[in-house]
């Protein structure tokens, strides 16, 4: 049993979607969440600054007691997750895309993705779509500006929904019946984005999966809380930490009973 606290790193707000999953699995964990909001966006940066960033990160957290690191981040995950798990020797979960669930759930065979550049261009995707697709026609979209508007706490604008249409219609166009959110920022957009796919298309994300496996990690290891009362959420922001706070209790108001502070 251990007291310490659960590590989340993400490049700003994404990240706080799986928090909401980890929160509601495990509920007397405490939660330290790394806003990386001075570097953000991760999504248009080089391979090598992000595994220096997530490095950083994971760095901070590590100090701070972190028993497990989540990286909630799947532009992070895709570039440093090897590289963290080479570099600390504490466990990691990272994001993947919900590429294998979906694959195996499509009927008409055509599966959507919406992601970063870094994430759409990295070897994870490739190696995902190569291992759990076959025979499933996979299309690809790199979101530029999303992830940007979530940050703001833009999530049901104008300017959200022209950015949407101009990148879904063509997916939905092809015949999708699948549609992967493959950002951590981009759950907070599900109710925008399933109005504009349909009820045809069902809407993936990997932050419960992702809180499972950090069940699974922390059981096998002992290292569960033992505590009964509610755990607490801490937010750091490399950038403006209380701005980042008060987005924060806007997205995810599930999150402020555990009284969140920075
Ligand atoms: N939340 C990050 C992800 O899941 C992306 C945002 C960014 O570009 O920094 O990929």
């Amino acid at each position: 049993m251990d007291a310490s606290p659960i590590g989340v790193m993400d490049s700003g707000i994404g990240g706080l979607s799986v928090v909401e999953q980890v929160n509601a699995l495990m509920p007397s964990e405490d939660i330290i969440y790394y806003a990386d909001t001075l570097n953000f966006p991760y999504g248009s940066k080089s391979r090598e600054e992000v595994q220096e960033l997530a490095c950083q990160a994971a760095d901070w957290l590590l100090d701070r007691g972190a028993k497990i690191i989540v990286v909630a981040c799947n532009t992070a995950s895709s570039a440093a997750l090897a590289t963290l798990r080479n570099r600390f020797s504490a466990p990691f979960v990272g994001m993947v895309p919900a590429i294998k669930p979906a694959s195996a759930a499509t009927r008409s065979g055509k599966v959507g993705v919406i992601a970063t550049k870094g994430t759409v261009q990295g070897q994870v995707l490739a190696d995902l779509v190569a291992q759990f697709a076959t025979g499933v026609d996979v299309f690809t979209r790199e979101c530029p500006l999303l992830a940007e508007l979530v940050e703001q706490g833009e999530v049901k604008s104008s300017r959200v929904h022209t950015l949407l249409h101009q990148y879904l219609d063509p997916l939905i166009a092809q015949g999708i019946d699948y549609l992967v959110l493959g950002c951590t920022h981009y759950s907070f957009l599900r109710p925008a984005i399933e109005e504009i796919v349909g009820p045809k298309v069902s809407v993936v994300d990997a932050a419960l999966p992702v809180a499972r496996q950090v069940q699974r990690v922390l059981t096998e290891r002992d290292l569960l809380s033992a505590r009964q009362k509610p755990g607490s959420l801490t937010c750091h922001a490399t950038g403006d930490s209380r701005g980042f706070l008060e987005m924060a209790r806007r997205l995810c108001p599930g999150l402020c009973p555990k009284g969140a502070t920075v």
